[in-house]
């Protein structure tokens, strides 16, 4: 049975997560013939004009979208986000310099280990000691001058926290934003390249969609294999091989969906109210839920909290499913509860959320 919008469970994962639906039916339809060729849309080769024209329109609606300066390349790569915590210090960790990292979390701390196979790494603050439920004060940072380059995590899926705001570094700024990508306007002026795995708010696993300014793409070493360079992908327009073409045409999608709802701004200040929504039903609890993450640094798209015992988590969790709502299980590293509340995420869903955690507070506190 074909589920329909009423019926689509409310799928809290952190990703994949849930996708816009009118997205998600488009695709079913072009997967079948794509712009009327008679031709799916995987069954096509990835040189016809059906697909070039897919990757230039995902291309330009991801700058339209984003706000992305020219002086920025868009490329969508292979690997996920995780390659790109190797591809980044095989480009730019070189010439004997180190890097600087900040570790605010596990996808951080995998980024850390990747780039220590390519050179020094200058861990610049780290969250560990707290569990991770906090970002740095901008000001306690200190980077160095001479670093190959500055690394950050912008929000952290797992522990639900993310930088209130954009750090300035002294010397060329990449950040994962893998769990945040537009969902809120980026500062292009402070960073020199951006990337994210499209499985939460981009679409489907396998593809990153990495933005990065060409003067800092300009530095990339060419000793690298031709599939880990970012010059070669960025000359092939992110057809050096057979492309992901079924991801970039989702993410093409997206952006246009993102377009229709008004935009970055929009995306914002709709996460903004629907992260308050279950927000305030942690807070009025009166301390019957805790939340993981400091105030100040509270993602609006992983937001992570705690009942009072384990056998009200998981009572939490088995109450809430037989109410449609799905995956609200924490991080084993962080345990309790997490709720995913990325761009495709309906309002309705957070409100019903509150709801329950409200009553739930009130019958089990
Ligand atoms: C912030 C962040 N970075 C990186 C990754 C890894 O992404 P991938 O599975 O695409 O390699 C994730 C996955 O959840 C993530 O949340």
């Amino acid at each position: 049975m074909t589920s329909t919008m009423s019926t689509r469970t409310f799928n809290f994962s952190a990703g994949p997560a849930l996708l816009p639906e009118s997205v998600i039916q488009q695709a079913q339809q072009d997967l079948w013939d794509l712009d009327k060729t008679g031709i799916g849309l995987l069954e096509h080769s990835h040189r016809d004009k059906a697909i070039t024209r897919i990757f230039d329109e995902a291309n330009q609606l991801c700058r339209e979208v984003g706000n992305v300066p020219d002086d920025f390349e868009v490329l969508f790569l292979h690997g996920g986000a995780s390659t790109q915590f190797a591809m980044i210090p095989m480009a730019f960790l070189n010439n004997g310099k180190s890097a600087d990292y900040v570790n605010t979390g596990t996808w951080t701390t995998k980024a850390i280990a990747e780039a220590r196979r390519f050179g020094d790494v200058n861990v610049v603050w780290d969250g560990k000691p707290e569990n991770f439920n906090s970002t740095p004060s901008l000001d306690s940072l200190a980077w160095d001058p001479q670093a190959a380059y500055s690394y950050y995590c912008s929000n952290n899926t797992i522990f639900g926290t993310r930088w209130p705001a954009t750090p300035t570094t002294p010397t060329p700024l990449i950040s994962d934003m893998s769990s945040e990508m537009y969902a809120r306007p980026i500062d292009w002026a402070s960073h020199d390249m951006v990337y994210a795995g499209a499985q939460k708010n981009l679409g489907p696993a396998g593809v990153a969609v990495v933005i990065i300014r060409k003067s800092l793409l300009e530095k990339a070493s060419t000793d690298n294999p031709s599939m880990f360079r970012y010059d070669i992908h960025a000359d092939k327009g992110s057809m050096y091989n057979t492309p992901p073409v079924f991801a970039v045409y989702f993410v093409g999608k997206i952006f246009e969906w993102i377009k229709s709802q008004g935009g970055l701004t929009s995306m914002e200040q709709m996460n903004d109210r629907k992260a308050s929504h279950i927000y305030d039903a942690i807070d009025g609890s009166g301390g019957f839920f805790t939340g993981h993450s400091r105030l100040e640094d509270r993602s609006t798209m992983n937001i992570t909290f705690r009942c009072p015992s384990e056998a009200l988590e998981a009572t939490f969790i088995e109450e809430a499913a037989k109410q449609d709502m799905v995956n609200l299980k924490g991080h084993r590293s962080v345990g309790g509860l997490r709720a995913s509340t990325y761009n495709a995420f309906p309002e309705s869903g957070c409100v019903k959320l509150a709801e329950f955690m409200n009553e739930f507070a009130r019958t089990h506190g």
